[in-house]
Formats: C-alpha cells, structure tokens, sequence
C-alpha cells in the first residue's frame, strides 16, 4: 500500500517536472512541425523504403508540435508505408549491463517495462504496429515492412548484438541507414555490432569473460533465459560515448567526413546525420585495423590522422 502509494507520488511529480520543461522548450525554442520535420528528413537524404536506426535527442529539435509523438509520424512519413523503423528501447534497471546482471530478482517483461532511452523512444514503444524484441538489456523496437524480421528473434541470439540480433539483420535490409537526431556520433549502439562480429580479432577486449543469463518474458508471458555478456567496466570508461571523450566523438566526426559517408543537415532546429549502414560498418572494420576503435587512446588517434 505504501509502496503504491509512493510510487503514484513519483510519477506524479514527475509528470509535473515534465510538463515544466516542455513549457520552457516551448517559449525558448523554434517551434516545428511534423510536416516540416518529414520535409527536412526529406532533404537530409530519407527516402521511401529506408529502414533507419535511430538515436535521438528530442529537445534539439526545438519545440515539436504535438511531441514526441509527432516526430515518430514524420519518420514514419519520411519512410513511407515500404520503410522501417527502429529504435533502441533499452530497459536497464540497474543503470549499466553490469548492474542490470546483479540484480538476481530481475525479469524483462516488454508488457510493464518501458525504455531508460530517451522520449522518442518512449512514445514510439507506445506507437501503434510497433514489434519490440525480447531481450533483459537492449530490447529493440521496430515498425514497418521489416519489424518482425528484425525483433522476432533477439532471444534467440548468442549475445546481445550477435547473429540474428536486430542490428545483424539491420545490417542485411535494403537502404539500411543509421540517423542521428540532434545527437554527437556518441551513443551510436551500432559500433558494437562489429564487435561482436570480430571477436577476439577486434583490437580491444570489450567485454568482460563470462556471459550470464537473465530471465525473460515474451509477449505471451512465456520465459526465456537470454544470455547477456556485461561490458568490461574500465574499458567503458574511455568509450566515445563518456562524457571526457570529446577528442574521439570529435575525430569519428572528421572521420567520416572525410571518407564521404556522413550525410549532414538540419532536422527541425537540431544538427543531424546520415550514413549508410553497410559502409559505416565496413569502414569501422577499416579503422579497426588501424587500431581505430571507439575506445582509441589519444596516441592511437594521433597515430592515425583524419584523410582529407
Ligand atoms: C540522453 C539524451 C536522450 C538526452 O536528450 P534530451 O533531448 O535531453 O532528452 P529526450 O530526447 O528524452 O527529450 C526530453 C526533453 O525534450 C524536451 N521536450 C519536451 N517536450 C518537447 C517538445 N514538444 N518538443 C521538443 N522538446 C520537448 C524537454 O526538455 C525534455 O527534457 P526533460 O526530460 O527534462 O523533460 C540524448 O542526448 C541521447 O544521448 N540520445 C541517444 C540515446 C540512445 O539512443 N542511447 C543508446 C545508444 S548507447
């Protein structure tokens, strides 16, 4: 009863929050539209029949008229009845993979548990026609032609960006394309994808020794034990995504600049971009290589300058 109690508590008063700072975005920020969005992904090089992965930040985009969910009908637009969509609706209770694993009671069940990634993320779980993979730390959602293909079998999967997860899949689907909305090429899930697929042949060991497995429901409320291999902690630490890595977010930017395979524009008020998911992921390989990971050491990066 307390417990109930509290927890009604917090989400109002979290409500309250959110509402506040939707009023702020409102007076403070140019306000768009979904038409104008859908025009702008448009010229951003978005076309009919593209299965996009995307990572967002909402209030980039300026004040959005009707919200997040407005943002999700103009990618929708964008991609036409022929696209798909999918965007990462990780539920990580315990904050990192690690934590997630040590918490013995926990179970996924993608009926109750929502998404730690973020409003568009949010309001596309709550879309319509929307399929969500099954998975304890990155469950995956997906809409349009290929959503079953791409979620139906994550459970299935030998580690969490392994075969047959969404993003190995992602990678086979025509017009493949990974899009960030208002964000730095930071929190880009998509780097792990060749991680998992080089193994002990990537440069860096990511990952920490043992893979775990953690219960599950589907959607049936059928269980699963899925198997989740944590990320080396102290290697996390240098990732691209940690806020001291500006050097490295900075050179993958140039980077792919340079090599002619970051589209970039303006999506509403937010600085966007593009690339082709097929040549990120061979051009990763390439940096690999050269000892280029998201986890480069200064000396690495210096080692191997940007190509004009
Ligand atoms: C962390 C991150 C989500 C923060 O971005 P953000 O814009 O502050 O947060 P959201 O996208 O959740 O949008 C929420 C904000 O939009 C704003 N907002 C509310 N209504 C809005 C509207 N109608 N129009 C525009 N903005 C609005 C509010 O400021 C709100 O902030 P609040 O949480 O304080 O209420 C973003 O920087 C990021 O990293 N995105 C990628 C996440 C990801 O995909 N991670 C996986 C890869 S590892």
């Amino acid at each position: 009863m307390l417990d109930e109690a509290k927890r009604a508590a917090r989400a109002a008063l979290e409500a309250w929050r959110r509402a506040a700072s939707a009023r702020r975005v409102r007076h403070s920020a140019p306000h768009v539209t979904r038409a104008g969005l859908a025009a702008d992904l448009a010229r951003l090089g978005i076309a009919h029949g593209d299965t996009l992965f995307i990572h967002s930040s909402l209030k980039s985009l300026g004040y959005v008229e009707g919200g997040a969910p407005a943002v999700v009908h103009a990618l929708q637009d964008a991609v036409g009845p022929q696209g798909t969509l999918l965007l990462p609706t990780y539920y990580l209770p315990g904050g990192t993979v690690r934590a997630t694993c040590a918490m013995s009671d926990y179970v996924f069940d993608p009926r109750r548990h929502g998404t730690h990634m973020g409003r568009l993320p949010e309001a596309f779980l709550a879309s319509a026609g929307v399929r969500r993979s099954i998975h304890p730390t990155h469950s995956v959602s997906a809409w349009g032609r290929h959503a079953v293909h791409l979620t139906e079998a994550h459970h299935h999967a030998p580690s969490i960006f392994g075969m047959d997860s969404p993003w190995q899949r992602f990678i086979g689907c025509d017009q493949a394309k990974v899009l960030g909305l208002g964000i730095s090429m930071g929190p880009v899930t998509f780097y792990h994808a060749l991680e998992d697929a080089m193994g002990d042949t990537f440069p860096v060991r990511v990952w920490e020794d043992d893979t775990q497995l953690l219960a599950c429901l589907d959607h049936d409320g059928r269980r699963w034990d899925v198997p989740v291999r944590p990320f080396d902690s102290a290697v996390a630490q240098r990732r691209i995504d940690h806020p001291g890595r500006a050097d490295l977010r900075d050179y993958f930017h140039r980077e792919f600049d340079a090599a002619g395979l970051r589209v970039n524009g303006i999506v509403g008020d937010a600085a966007s971009w593009l690339i082709p998911a097929l040549a990120f992921y061979a051009h990763l390989g390439r940096l690999a290589f050269d000892d280029v990971t998201i986890y480069a050491t200064a000396a690495q990066l210096a080692a191997r300058p940007v190509r004009q």
